[in-house]
């Protein structure tokens, strides 16, 4: 799986977050190291940043399906809150590298190349229309 044009919203701190993400998956799948703290350190801050950024980007544009949209972003806290408590509570056996890959991927699968992807061609559109 390459990274494409696709999957570019055109907005550069966005490209670059959704990126980070993309190297994030695809280290994921390479690695076999287990220190599933930092890949947890990783996943926080990209939540973080990343769904804000994106969230007053829709907003700015008026977005008709925000609220879907940001609710899947709460979905994906919650997911990620459960594993890492489970992390942190029970150390191993707890949520494991596979665990977080199979996350990480569907999230790329899914979101970035569907959701994602649906913002990013509707202000494409909105913003070609106002030049
Ligand atoms: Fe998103």
């Amino acid at each position: 799986m390459e990274w494409s044009a696709d999957l570019e919203i055109g907005i550069e701190q966005i490209d670059e977050q959704h990126r980070r993400f993309f190297d994030f998956v695809m280290d994921l799948r390479e690695s076999d190291d287990t220190k599933l703290d930092e890949k947890f350190e990783f996943l926080k801050n990209y939540a973080l940043e990343h769904f804000d950024a994106e969230e007053a980007f829709m907003e700015a544009h008026e977005y008709p399906r925000l609220n879907e949209h940001a609710q899947l972003h709460v979905d994906f806290i919650r997911k990620y809150s459960d594993m890492a408590r489970e992390f942190l509570e029970f150390g191993s056996p707890g949520p494991d590298l596979d665990s977080i890959r199979e996350m990480a991927e569907t999230w790329l699968v899914n979101h970035i190349s569907g959701a994602d992807a649906d913002y990013a061609k509707f202000t494409r559109e909105k913003r070609s229309e106002n030049q």
